[in-house]
């Protein structure tokens, strides 16, 4: 009998990097954490099948931001795929992250499951929302795949996380997402970012879960901005064709000193 493995990802999030490669982010260098982070998956790099980056990959925009990523990610030979966030440009993005094993494809199939990823960011502002051209995108492709598990990922998280501050810029209009999901019951995850802390809540038999940056972590349940000094991390996940799934939420040791001022976020 054929062994059926299941298929092996990383969510990698929030990573900020600048133009400036020293550049830091509230006294974390965030070349430097995303290295550490890049060094884990380097010896785990036969075990993963893709990997998902999920938005805030820049924390300026500036295409050389992108570039920096690039570099960066070029050692791995692991097939990766990118959506935006509020502090990318997604044309940038686009340009610079659309080469080699860096797809710009938004829905694919891959292990017996579909992906569908999401633009969820608006201009000028820190706030995600789903407009209706992306949510009828969403509904086609989710007619259009295979009857097989599936998973979605977008950068704003669609719940409350506790954290009033955070959650003023969360997803403005997540009833119009669910309504979408609810009618395919073969979605069976929902990745997000953008609160840099982990996440995990179920809904009408979908798991949300939203993961760790590579770089500044938040408190949990704080209501005014609070840093948190835990390590960066980022989210495995091991997927069945069955459409059940694990997983864990690897912390990488990197040493910072963290500035403890306001973020305008
Ligand atoms: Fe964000």
């Amino acid at each position: 009998m054929k062994q059926v493995f299941p298929l092996s990802i990383a969510q990698i999030t929030d990573i900020h990097l600048f133009a400036n490669e020293d550049q830091k982010l509230l006294g974390v260098p965030t070349m430097e954490s995303l290295g550490a982070v890049i060094e884990y998956l380097q010896m785990h790099e036969q075990e993963l099948d893709l990997l998902l980056l999920t938005g805030d990959l820049s924390g300026d925009g500036e295409s050389e931001s992108y570039e920096n990523l690039r570099n960066l990610l070029s050692p791995l030979q692991i097939p990766t795929y990118c959506l935006p966030g509020n502090h990318d440009h997604a044309i940038a993005m686009s340009e610079f992250l659309s080469f080699g094993l860096i797809s710009q494809r938004k829905s694919f199939e891959r292990g017996g499951w579909n992906f569908i990823l999401l633009d969820s960011s608006v201009p000028g502002k820190v706030h995600g929302h789903l407009s209706q051209e992306t949510l009828f995108w969403l509904d086609s492709q989710l007619k259009a795949t295979k009857d097989i598990p599936t998973l979605i990922a977008l950068h704003h998280p669609p719940f409350l996380v506790n954290s009033s501050w955070l959650d003023s810029s969360r997803l403005q209009n997540p009833e119009e997402l669910f309504a979408v999901l609810d009618a395919y019951p073969k979605v069976k995850l929902v990745l997000f970012g953008h609160i840099h802390q982990e996440f995990e809540k179920h809904r009408q038999g979908v798991g949300y879960l939203g993961t760790p940056s590579t770089c500044i972590q938040f408190q949990p349940g704080s209501q005014d901005f609070t840093l948190d000094p835990i390590y960066p991390g980022f989210r495995l996940l091991k997927l069945h064709g069955n459409g059940t799934w694990e997983t864990s939420v690897p912390r990488v040791a990197f040493e910072q000193t963290l500035e403890l001022t306001a973020l305008g976020y």
